[in-house]
């Protein structure tokens, strides 16, 4: 009996913990007047970016869901409209695993939308494959695939008044690793068919992001144009949907118990969206709506203007 009460107090106590750490909620608490600004959200139609783009339309934010899936991204904005009233929100065709759908994406863009204040780059995946130009599927969707896109929007952003990009990362960006030689040889960053090793990937991929939003801040310096990296949170979502089923018996039983719902996991990306004052913090990594420091690999000067110059090769824009 005595036994069975310190067990159940252990448990008690470790579930207090996760809760205030790992699994920590957070709100964005943030006021600013929205109405008539713009954002693009890559990957809106489920998870956290359909949990961030519902938040956005109801603040009066005209909303582009830049997804694959037109049918997916039609339903998702069917529910946005039902529950925001909302009715300036719509799809745009994305595919980040090919370069020629972010061109045309892009193409479209400028030609039929006249400001962009919000490039939110959500999309994101766990999975094993490559795109269609033959990059690892998580180096190029998560990581190459919203660099060319954002290079090509930045002029429109120039434009306006205090546009913001905010790319997801992870706290996997930590376990990351980027080994060029590997890259331009392979153009993938570790991958492999078993799901440790597309994890691995997984990670590096997230070091990409915080990376690249560190050197983007950089070259933003001088122009009214800031950018956020974001962990946001241990969310229960679509997101390990390609890893195997005896992962899943173990994960989900902790996902129900712990893992924060996707409004939850919206707001550290809503923080760095609507938060007023946040901009000195630009090139930065936010986490429960806070910045946080990240390790001297995340913010390694030199290998983050590498990985600019290797991209804008790999992407072809240079
Ligand atoms: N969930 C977490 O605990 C967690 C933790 C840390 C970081 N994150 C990051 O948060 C972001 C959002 O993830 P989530 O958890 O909301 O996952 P999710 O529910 O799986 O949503 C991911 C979104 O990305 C889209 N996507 C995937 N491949 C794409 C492609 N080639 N082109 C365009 N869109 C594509 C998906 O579209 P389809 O529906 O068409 O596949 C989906 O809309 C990701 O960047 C992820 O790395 C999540
Ligand atoms: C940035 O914004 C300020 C005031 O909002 C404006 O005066 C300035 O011209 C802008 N700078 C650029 C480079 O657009």
């Amino acid at each position: 009996m005595f036994h069975l009460i310190i067990a159940a107090a252990l448990l008690a106590a470790l579930y207090v913990v996760l809760v205030e750490t790992l699994f920590k909620k957070s709100k964005c608490k943030g006021t600013a007047d929205m109405t008539g600004k713009t954002a693009i959200i890559t990957g809106g139609n489920t998870g956290i970016g359909k949990a961030t783009a519902l938040d956005l339309a109801g603040r009066g934010v005209r909303v582009i869901l830049a997804c694959r899936n037109q049918k997916k991204a039609e339903a998702a904005i069917n529910d946005i409209k039902k529950a925001t009233g909302s009715n300036d929100i719509l799809f745009m065709k994305l595919d980040l695993g090919s370069l020629k759908s972010v061109r045309a994406f892009a193409a479209n863009f400028l030609k039929s939308e006249s400001r962009l204040d919000l490039l939110i780059n959500n999309a994101g995946l766990v999975a094993d494959g490559q795109t269609e130009d033959g990059f690892g599927i998580e180096f190029g969707v998560n990581h190459l695939g919203h660099f060319l896109l954002t290079c090509l929007l930045l002029d429109r952003l120039k434009e306006s008044p205090a546009a913001r990009v905010i790319t997801l990362s992870s706290m996997a960006h930590r376990w990351g690793k980027i080994d060029f030689d590997s890259l331009i040889a392979t153009k993938d960053l570790g991958s492999g068919r078993y799901s440790w090793q597309f994890f691995q990937a997984y990670c590096n991929s997230k070091l990409c992001n915080v990376l690249f939003t560190h050197e983007l801040a950089k070259r933003l310096k001088g122009t009214n144009v800031t950018c956020y990296s974001v962990h946001p949170g241990v969310v229960k979502t679509e997101l390990s949907r390609h890893v195997s089923l005896w992962q899943k018996v173990f994960i989900e039983p902790v996902a129900r118990l712990l893992f924060l719902d996707p409004k939850t996991g919206a707001q550290t990306t809503l923080h760095c969206a609507v938060q007023e004052g946040i901009e000195h913090f630009s090139g930065r990594y936010f986490s429960c709506c806070a910045v946080e420091e990240v390790s001297a690999k995340a913010k390694d000067d030199a290998v983050a203007k590498k990985l600019w110059e290797v991209s804008e090769q790999l992407s072809g824009l240079s």
